[in-house]
């Protein structure tokens, strides 16, 4: 019930499906039955109408929250969206989708359908979560159905919703596949089938790595435009208005999120088994890593320009989390800035209005103008839409805009990245 899984449970229950939305943390079990959404993306209203029931009626609510995996043993499809994040050695951690399968094993029945949605290297429905199930007894694609369908969910974003962002699918046999295609049809208007779990497992990380190349070619780009003295936000905007042949991808502080800088090593991961190395998506990697670094590096020829340095300084982050419009700060660029920015002197505060208080870094988010007007330095890491960036760049002392958010604005103490 995070991320993936509560909207994909709402868009079931809005359609008149009866679903049980299961997650280990009880703290999330309690919020969906208070009806108290803890997504952006979902709102606590449409949360609590499919978790309630009308009075007097002696129907079970829509949506119904737990965490006990017999209550899914009555479900005819069982949608698997745990968390498939690093481990420390920077390989695929799936001991969460281990876990997960365990349990279920314990519960599954004949007939039920398995889709796996958590991002992965291609095999692992086949060769990691296909024998666990099995240890119940039941034979996959013969007592149950299992397939591999990713998760395209890009939160914040409302012009694609789950109801018009394309659906694939692939099944470890036919009947696998049109079953999950059944399934995914009463919530999506295209349903694409593949032709097993292999190619819908590779489909996602071709989607994410081909974004994360072309960020890091683009964020690239940003470097050298410093050094030729070139905007690369005007070079950026020209090139966009080529009809055909150019898609436009923006540089920015480095990527975070539980997707693209992880996927990556997924792969990379996959491809080291079969003896080969995927060179230029590790390249890719690196770029966009050690973007915070040289973000760093800009503050500090930021403050040389006003002969201040970073020691003693304070540095005010806009925005902590990895995108716009969101509260999720995991893998977040800010987060490197922060540290790397501390390890040199740098006094820093942030204002994020979707993150309060991030845990991990003992700050909370400041008042935006007592902060700007402490300020030696605001630095837009996250362009969140509801601040007002030419009244921060008029009120602050010096401004250094790493997402391009002030281009049209002129201004002696304004930077950009
Ligand atoms: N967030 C996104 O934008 C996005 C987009 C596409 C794909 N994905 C992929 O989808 C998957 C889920 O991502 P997310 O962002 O929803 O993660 P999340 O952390 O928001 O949610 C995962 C949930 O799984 C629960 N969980 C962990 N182990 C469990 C277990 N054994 N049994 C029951 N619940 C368990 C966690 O408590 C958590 O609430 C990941 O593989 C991710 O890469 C995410």
């Amino acid at each position: 019930m995070g991320y993936v899984g509560l909207p994909l449970a709402l868009a079931f229950a809005e359609e008149g499906h009866d679903v049980v939305g299961l997650d280990a943390d009880t703290r999330k079990i309690d919020a969906l039955r208070e009806g108290r959404s803890y997504i952006e993306d979902v709102s606590s209203e449409s949360l609590a109408a499919a978790s309630r029931v009308a009075p007097g009626s002696d129907q079970a609510p829509k949506l119904v929250a737990t965490t006990h995996y017999e209550d899914l043993s009555e479900c005819d499809a069982v949608i698997i969206c745990v968390p498939t994040p690093l481990s420390e050695a920077r390989e695929p951690d799936l001991s969460h989708l281990i876990d997960s399968a365990t349990s279920l094993s314990g519960v599954l029945r004949r007939g039920q359908l398995i889709s796996l949605e958590s991002t992965t290297y291609p095999g692992t429905t086949r060769e990691r979560l296909l024998p666990i199930l099995e240890e119940s007894g039941l034979a996959a694609g013969r007592d149950f159905h299992l397939a591999f369908s990713p998760e395209r969910i890009d939160p914040g974003r409302t012009d694609y919703t789950v109801r018009t962002t394309p659906k694939v699918v692939g099944g470890l046999t036919e009947e696998c596949t049109e079953r999950a295609a059944a399934l995914y049809s009463e919530i999506c208007d295209t349903v694409v089938r593949v032709s097993g779990p292999e190619p819908a497992e590779l489909t996602k990380l071709l989607e994410n790595i081909f974004r994360s190349v072309n960020i890091a070619m683009v964020n690239e780009m940003a470097m050298l435009c410093e050094r030729l003295g070139i905007d690369v936000w005007e070079v950026v905007d020209a090139a966009a208005t080529k009809p055909f042949g150019f898609m436009r991808f923006d540089p920015g502080p480095g990527m975070g999120g539980h997707c693209l800088p992880i996927d990556p090593f997924y792969l990379a991961y996959k491809a080291r088994e079969h003896d080969f190395y995927t060179e230029f998506i590790e390249l890719a990697g690196k770029v966009n890593q050690n973007q915070p670094a040289w973000c760093v590096h800009r503050i500090e020829r930021a403050l040389n320009q006003v002969s201040k340095p970073v020691n003693g300084s304070r540095i005010l982050l806009l925005g902590v989390s990895y995108k716009a419009g969101v509260g999720d700060i995991r893998e977040s660029p800010a987060l490197r800035i922060i540290r790397l920015t501390r390890e040199i002197g740098g006094d820093v505060a942030y204002h994020d209005p979707h993150v309060p208080e991030p845990g991990e870094l003992a700050l909370t988010s400041g008042d935006l103008d007592e902060e700007i007007a402490n300020a030696d330095l605001v630095c837009i890491v996250t362009a969140h839409p509801e601040i007002d960036y030419a009244r921060v760049v008029s009120d602050a002392e010096l401004v250094l805009d790493f997402r391009g958010v002030t281009r049209g604005i002129e201004a002696a103490n304004l930077v950009r990245l």
